[in-house]
């Protein structure tokens, strides 16, 4: 298993250029099942969920072509509607495939995502929404399946407004006959980007306020080429990095508008922040102050993604602060290995207290999911001597290449 090196107690000094967005491209490689053609999307991030998903559309049909970041999807011919369990299950988010599965050809099933490290992971909130658009929904215990006679538009209200519920729900609403009126969907960007491109494709989505959209179904779709826009999640990362091991750092294409909670807190810790058109230049030379209290949230709140990155310059930061994490039940995982390196971090319930001012101390760590493994990572920027992070894959999911952005930040990164 591949690992990641790093000699810490470095400051920072460079500029990286951010990645394609994960929580983009996903949703909008399963919007293009719903287009018959070859759609053409630019800016694809490198990182093994993208491939999990290019595997799993090839799986039912899909015409698949990659170059680079380029990824050629032609959904004309779909001959399955069972989705490869191997996959299903290593990426939680093949869920929102049900919605255009069922718009297109009636029918889906799959193995149930489950639970992961981060919480717990239901898929109550798509079945209802889903079950209330026509769809008949079978829970078969290890398998889910779904069919539909056609798909018609109605009021859907979510419970919680569940990122991936809402996508399913706009993508069989783009297929459903009628007009579909969506109420507390989420709001997160990756929202607007999966709406951009399917109104790129022909369909109608209107905005009528926060949280709610307007759908009308069954527009002629037709294939778009489409460019994925820049992860706000890995720049509010490597913002993060900077923010705990101190120094400057130019962040190129940066989304501009997507990470308000993020920087406002960046901010208040002591950072100095500069917009350009494209890029976002932060600055930590003094002392880190403590944020305070932190409360993650659906967006625009703080962005549960961006929970453990920011723990670790809260370890480095002079004073106590908190974090609520309100949205995952089990996104405090990586605590353990914080406090093996120091951070001496206290979690009870959903809140983490940090008594902040620790120096942290190398260590052989264990990443367990994503956005944890790169909160380590963060973690051996700041300590004493050397750290290993094991279990590289999990943080490949999301980064294209983490220790190739973090060298051209100056870090002194391995990878092995
Ligand atoms: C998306 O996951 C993201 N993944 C996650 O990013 C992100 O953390 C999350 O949204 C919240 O912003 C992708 O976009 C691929 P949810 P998703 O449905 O859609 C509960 C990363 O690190 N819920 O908004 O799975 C659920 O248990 C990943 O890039 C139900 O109860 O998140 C959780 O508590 C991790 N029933 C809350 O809603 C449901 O049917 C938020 O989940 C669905 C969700």
């Amino acid at each position: 298993m591949k690992s990641v090196y790093i000699r810490g107690n470095a400051s920072l000094y460079g500029e990286v250029t951010i990645q394609g967005s994960k929580n983009a491209a996903l949703p909008i490689m399963a919007a293009a099942l719903l287009v018959p053609g070859m759609c053409v999307l630019r800016n694809c991030p490198c990182i093994t969920d993208v491939e999990y998903m290019c595997r799993i559309l090839t799986s039912i049909g899909c015409r698949i072509e990659r170059r680079g970041r380029e990824i050629r999807i032609d959904a004309g011919a779909l001959t399955d509607s069972r989705l490869p369990e191997k996959y299903v299950t290593r990426m939680r988010s093949s869920v929102m495939l049900m919605g255009p599965l069922l718009g297109r050809i009636g029918e889906v099933s799959l193995s149930h995502p489950g639970g992961c490290v981060i919480g717990d992971r239901p898929i109550d909130l798509h079945i209802k929404a889903l079950s209330r658009m026509g769809a008949a929904c079978r829970d078969e215990g290890d398998r889910l399946s779904a069919v539909s006679c056609g798909l018609r538009g109605t009021l859907v209200r979510l419970d919680y407004p569940s990122v991936g519920a809402t996508e399913n729900v706009i993508m069989a609403a783009v297929a459903a006959d009628g007009v579909t009126c969506l109420e507390n969907c989420a709001q997160e960007p990756e929202i607007g980007w999966l709406c951009d491109f399917l109104t790129a494709c022909g369909a109608s989505i209107t905005k009528k306020g926060p949280g709610r959209l307007l759908i009308c179904g069954q527009k002629k779709l037709h294939p778009c080429a489409y460019t994925i826009p820049a992860d706000r999640i890995v720049a509010g990362t490597y913002l993060c990095a900077c923010l705990a091991a101190g120094g400057e750092a130019l962040l190129r294409g940066a989304p501009e508008g997507e990470n308000e909670a993020l920087e406002q807190t960046a901010l208040r810790m002591g950072a100095g922040l500069k917009r350009s058109k494209d890029a976002l230049w932060i600055k930590r030379t003094g002392t880190l102050l403590t944020p305070g209290r932190v409360e993650t949230g659906s967006y625009p709140a703080f962005p549960t993604d961006l929970q453990s990155p920011l723990l670790v310059a809260m370890a480095q930061a002079e004073g106590e602060s908190s974090m609520k994490e309100t949205v995952f039940n089990g996104r405090f995982g990586v605590v353990e290995e914080l406090n093996r390196m120091g951070a001496g971090i206290e979690v009870k319930k959903n809140t983490a207290r940090v008594p902040g001012a620790r120096r942290l101390k190398g260590k052989h760590v264990r990443a367990a999911e994503l956005r944890g493994g790169a909160a380590l990572v963060i973690a051996g920027l700041c300590a004493d001597g050397e750290t290993i992070v094991e279990n590289r894959f999990y943080v490949d999911r999301g980064y294209e290449d983490i220790c190739r952005d973090l060298r051209l930040l100056g870090a002194c990164v391995q990878d092995g």
